[in-house]
């Protein structure tokens, strides 16, 4: 079967790479690029592990094909840290203990950082309600939360 060639950016850094029609963003991205962190939970769309941006809009990788993301610019997890320096959400989940597994933790990542882009000082409700799309087997929950909510407190540096 034919392939695609897609050209995109993927965390600032032009991209190429071949896909068949029926593949996923988040097989591309796990199996040409490479790029582990984004992770599969469900594959249907109901857990948000395979959460990633695509110019700037929260999107599931498992439900975008690869084909789709042509001249677009995709975020993931890998592009949180810059070298060692770990992003302020990343440093937070790791002092609120907000990880067990960690299957789940890519996909809060990103997905909190797109909620902190478009609202700096979100409410408790505002947080569980941005994040409802996220599944967590491990921590309950709301050690999640507390690191989001701190994370805004100290990126607002309030
Ligand atoms: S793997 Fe995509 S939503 Fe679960
Ligand atoms: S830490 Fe295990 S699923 Fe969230």
């Amino acid at each position: 079967m034919s392939k695609h060639h897609v050209s995109t950016t993927v965390n600032g850094d032009a991209v190429e790479f071949l896909c068949e029609t029926r593949q996923t963003l988040l097989d591309v991205l796990r199996d040409e690029l490479g790029m582990t962190g984004t992770k599969e939970g469900c594959g249907t769309g109901d857990c948000g592990a395979c959460s990633v941006t695509i110019d700037g809009r929260l999107v599931c990788a498992c439900l975008v094909l690869g084909v789709e993301a042509r001249g677009c610019a995709v975020c993931t997890i890998e592009g949180m840290a810059e070298g060692d320096h770990l992003h302020v959400l990343q440093r937070k989940f790791l002092e609120h203990a907000a990880l067990q597994c960690g299957i789940c933790t890519p996909g809060f990542l990103v997905a909190a950082r797109s909620l902190l882009e478009r609202n700096p000082d979100p409410s408790e409700e505002e947080v569980r309600y941005w994040l409802a799309g996220n599944l967590c087997r491990c921590t309950g929950y709301q050690k999640i939360i507390e690191a989001v909510l701190d994370a805004a407190r100290e990126m607002r540096g309030a």
